[in-house]
């Protein structure tokens, strides 16, 4: 029912800040997380990985190198994973000065901390399972993580919880220990139907990039029941042309944009 209802195009899509709202603040981080507040998405979206002694940490690249500074801090190791280091060696690092000085000294934030900052009444949190292969349990982390909080309950209890990945053993793994909490798989669209209808047993959406997205493929993620999620659209035109095509939820790097032109501002 819920895809049926949202597909309508008369609906407005769900909004969602990507890595928080990457394009204004650095990603992933709390100070993206205060910005995202004011902007009014729906949702945020973050990615978790484990450091190596298995705390939840926000982190989209495989490595540390893109938005860190690792190579000063920890010379030598700039190819070394995420999960190669313990959660002690990654507060040393500095996680926004990359994207602007104003921002140096921003930290990796654990999960528990996301939900510090980002537990509001009218936002929602996107949590993306990232690269689970060299983060062995953080499937099992998250779920103790969402366990631990009362807050977490509220956030899924109010459908404003989703679990996503581009793993989809990992998701469905998920949706197993917390079935209440809906699940979405990341990718370019299933193109057996067959295929799209056995993940909607589980999935209640699918996401992929808009920009390999065949349009005809906006009907058949929907017919198989899913609602359908594109990212990363960050230009008004872009982000007409994906609301034209009928999707339900629109994951962008300047949520106040999309806010904005939703309101017809
Ligand atoms: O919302 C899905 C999107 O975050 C997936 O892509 O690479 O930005 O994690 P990526
Ligand atoms: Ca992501």
């Amino acid at each position: 029912a819920g895809a049926e209802q949202l597909s309508d195009a008369t609906t407005d899509p769900i909004t969602i800040g990507h890595r928080a709202s990457a394009g204004l603040a650095p990603e992933n981080t709390l100070a993206a997380v205060e910005l995202v507040k004011e902007q009014g998405p729906d949702l945020f979206e973050i990615d978790v990985q484990l450091s190596s002694d298995g705390v939840p940490v926000m982190m989209h690249d495989a490595t540390l190198a893109r938005t860190t500074d690792v190579e000063e801090v920890f010379p030598g190791r700039e190819g070394d994973l995420v999960n190669d280091f313990t959660y002690a060696e990654l507060q040393q690092l500095d996680a926004g000065a990359w994207f602007s000085e104003r921002f140096a000294g921003e930290r990796i934030p654990t999960l528990g901390e996301i939900l510090d900052h980002g537990y509001h009444p009218d936002l929602g949190i996107v949590i993306e399972l990232k690269n689970p292969a060299d983060s062995p349990g953080l499937v099992d982390v998250v779920v103790d993580e969402l366990n631990s909080d009362p807050r977490w309950n509220e956030l899924a209890a109010d459908g404003r919880l989703t679990a996503i990945s581009f793993d989809l053993d990992a998701v469905r793994d998920f949706h197993e220990l917390r079935p209440d909490i809906p699940v979405m798989g990341l990718g370019g669209v299933p193109q057996s139907d067959a295929e799209l209808e056995a993940i909607a047993e589980w999935a209640t959406s699918w996401g992929t990039n808009y920009r390999t997205l065949d349009p005809a493929d906006v009907d058949r993620v929907h017919e198989a029941g899913l609602l359908l999620n594109v990212y990363t659209v960050n230009s008004p035109a872009h982000m007409e042309y994906v609301i034209d095509l009928g999707v339900d939820m629109v994951t962008t790097d300047f949520p106040g944009v999309l806010v904005d032109l939703l309101a017809g501002a």
